[in-house]
């Protein structure tokens, strides 16, 4: 079996709340499978950088450079939605 990757290991952390393979219901936490990845690193680095407003994602992201965000989105932006 292959191992998992990095990518594919932080993104299981976002399922806790975004839904399982990060197909939640959405609304305020949107459904994560097939999410642009390019608009979601933007966001993601906005949040971590305090410029766009957030409750809970401000303080996961801070485990995470933006590199890693950058390999997460490509990730999460691969799965079929
Ligand atoms: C503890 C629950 C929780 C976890 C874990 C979590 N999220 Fe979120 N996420 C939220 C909530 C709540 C919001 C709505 C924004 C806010 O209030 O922070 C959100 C919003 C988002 C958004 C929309 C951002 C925007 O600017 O519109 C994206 C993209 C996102 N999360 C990605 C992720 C990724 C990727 C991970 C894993 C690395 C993750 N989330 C982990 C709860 C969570």
């Amino acid at each position: 079996m292959k191992p998992i990757s990095k990518a594919e290991l932080w993104a299981t952390t976002c399922f806790q709340c975004h839904g399982a393979e990060g197909q939640s219901a959405g609304g305020a936490i949107p459904p994560l499978a097939g999410y642009p990845a390019d608009i979601m690193a933007q966001q993601l680095k906005a949040i971590k950088a305090g410029t766009r407003p957030s409750t809970i994602m401000k303080r996961h992201l801070m485990g995470y450079s933006d590199a890693d965000i950058d390999a997460i989105a490509t990730y999460l932006g691969s799965l079929k939605p």
